[in-house]
């Protein structure tokens, strides 16, 4: 807009000034407001309308459009209270990735690799090594998701040098809270007490069984973290590629980037019906079967990689997550949430891992056993030359498993998930970045 004129050494010759521009300024005004309004509208439609229930392509901006959820209108999300370490900790989830000086940019077709880990800093540190020998790990944004707060495990993570990395603390980790909810408040019922003769609180699993903070804090953590990722952290929420997970306890094969790249750009051609890519057999203790060709089997739980479109798939049956009995998270996706998804879930994986699972020493040394294990300390790792290079090919066929073992539909669940304050706290995980402010203690 054109400045107000400096002299007004005549009011006369000011008023005339201002009479000139009034229709043109007026017209401006009135602009102004309707872009507001309209702004208002939309913002006010993305974060509470039912209408935000469609997914999909359809709005004029991708990654908002595809954020939007379903909410259910007589469920109200609410946060715990923090603390003033889990208050802290929110804050350091704030600050921006580092070594990006040294990775300032990030090429088309990375991975993000979210790392989520407790306190197994023996583990830790191995997989830490592991990654540092990936072959493209620079080209990475390392998210390292924390349930609880552990010295040890944040210095090895501070210790990373060979990619971007943003760390983030579960702020509403059972091990942050020492004596309320989500932690053990005084007053709550233990192991099968009977809440009305002893007058405690709580709800108990199918088996009788009260919760307990150190049972339900993976669960928990999981669920958090995949909502953070996904639709909360400012560095990934608008991602649109593959987001590879993997845990403390999982020992990354130097292949195993180029090998998720690869299987992620093959997937649409070769087998549609994948949801997912993994690095691993969905039997943690096989490592392969060797054969010229890719596998489609059971979606299995180590180095999974999933895109946008299949996570706002899982985030619609929050609420058979949350509410199932069931106090592992893998457990409650195999027997209730892909089964729900009305046909086979399958990822696609090559026929020789590139992760696996640390082991015991000692134990089960055979054929088709790990060979990845920890003992006192100690790391026995055979990784083999052909396990170093990328070792899938292109033009291989897929050999389907479609016979899937294991945990499925019908699978009632172990219990320990039987409280109905840890179910609330889930769903709120889920409603948390779709609503305006779901933190009232
Ligand atoms: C969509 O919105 C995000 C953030 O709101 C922005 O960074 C991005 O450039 C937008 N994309 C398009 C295609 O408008
Ligand atoms: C995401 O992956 C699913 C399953 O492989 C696929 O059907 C879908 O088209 C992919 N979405 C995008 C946006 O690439």
């Amino acid at each position: 807009m054109p400045t107000a004129g400096t002299s007004s050494s005549s009011s006369h010759h000011h008023r005339s000034r201002l009479r000139s521009r009034a229709a043109p300024l007026l017209l401006a005004v009135i602009f102004a407001v309707l872009v507001i309004t309209e702004l208002l509208r939309t913002s006010a439609r993305r974060d509470f309308s039912p209408s935000a229930g469609r997914f999909g392509p359809a709005g004029a901006n991708h990654s908002v459009a595809q954020r939007k959820i379903l909410l259910d209108p007589s469920f109200t999300p609410r946060l715990p209270r923090q603390s003033p370490l889990s208050l802290s900790l929110s804050q350091r989830n704030a600050l921006p990735p580092r070594n990006t000086g040294r990775f300032p940019s990030l090429p088309d077709g990375h991975l993000v690799i979210v790392l989520y880990v407790h306190n197994r800093p023996r583990y830790l540190r191995l997989v830490v090594d592991s990654l540092s020998r990936v072959e493209g790990i620079g080209e990475a944004l390392l998210v390292v998701s924390h349930d609880g707060y552990f010295p040890e495990m944040d210095k090895i993570v501070q210790g990373i040098d060979f990619c971007q990395v943003k760390q983030v603390f579960a702020p509403y980790s059972p091990h942050l809270f020492p004596d309320s909810f989500p932690g053990v408040t005084s007053g709550d019922c233990q192991n099968k007490d009977n809440a009305a003769e002893k007058k405690c609180q709580g709800d108990p699993d199918q088996y009788g069984n009260h919760r307990s903070p150190r049972i339900v804090s993976l669960k928990h953590h999981w669920w958090w973290m995949m909502n953070t990722v996904w639709d909360g952290l400012e560095e990934t929420r608008d991602f649109d590629g593959h987001i590879l997970f993997i845990e403390e306890d999982h020992y990354i094969f130097p292949n195993a980037y180029r090998n998720a790249q690869m299987l992620v750009d093959l997937k649409p051609k070769k087998c549609p019906q994948c949801y997912a890519i993994n690095l691993a057999p969905s039997d943690v203790k096989l490592k392969g079967e060797g054969w010229p060709s890719l596998v489609a089997e059971k979606m299995g739980n180590i180095g999974y990689a999933f895109n946008r479109t299949v996570w706002r798939k899982i985030h619609t049956k929050a609420k058979q997550f949350c509410a199932f009995d069931e106090y592992n998270w893998d457990i409650t996706m195999w027997a209730t949430v892909y089964p729900s998804f009305g046909a086979p879930v399958y990822s696609l994986r090559g026929p020789r891992r590139s992760a696996a699972h640390f082991g015991k020493c000692g134990l089960h040394q055979g054929q088709g056993s790990s060979n990845v294990c920890v003992d006192n300390g100690a790391a026995a790792v055979e990784v083999e030359d052909i396990d170093k290079v990328p070792n899938i090919k292109a033009n291989w066929p897929v050999h389907i498993i479609r016979k899937q073992e294991g945990y499925q539909a019908g699978f009632k669940g172990w219990g320990g998930w039987g409280d109905r304050r840890d179910r609330d706290l889930c769903l709120s995980f889920a409603y948390m970045y779709h609503v305006k402010d779901p933190s009232s203690a």
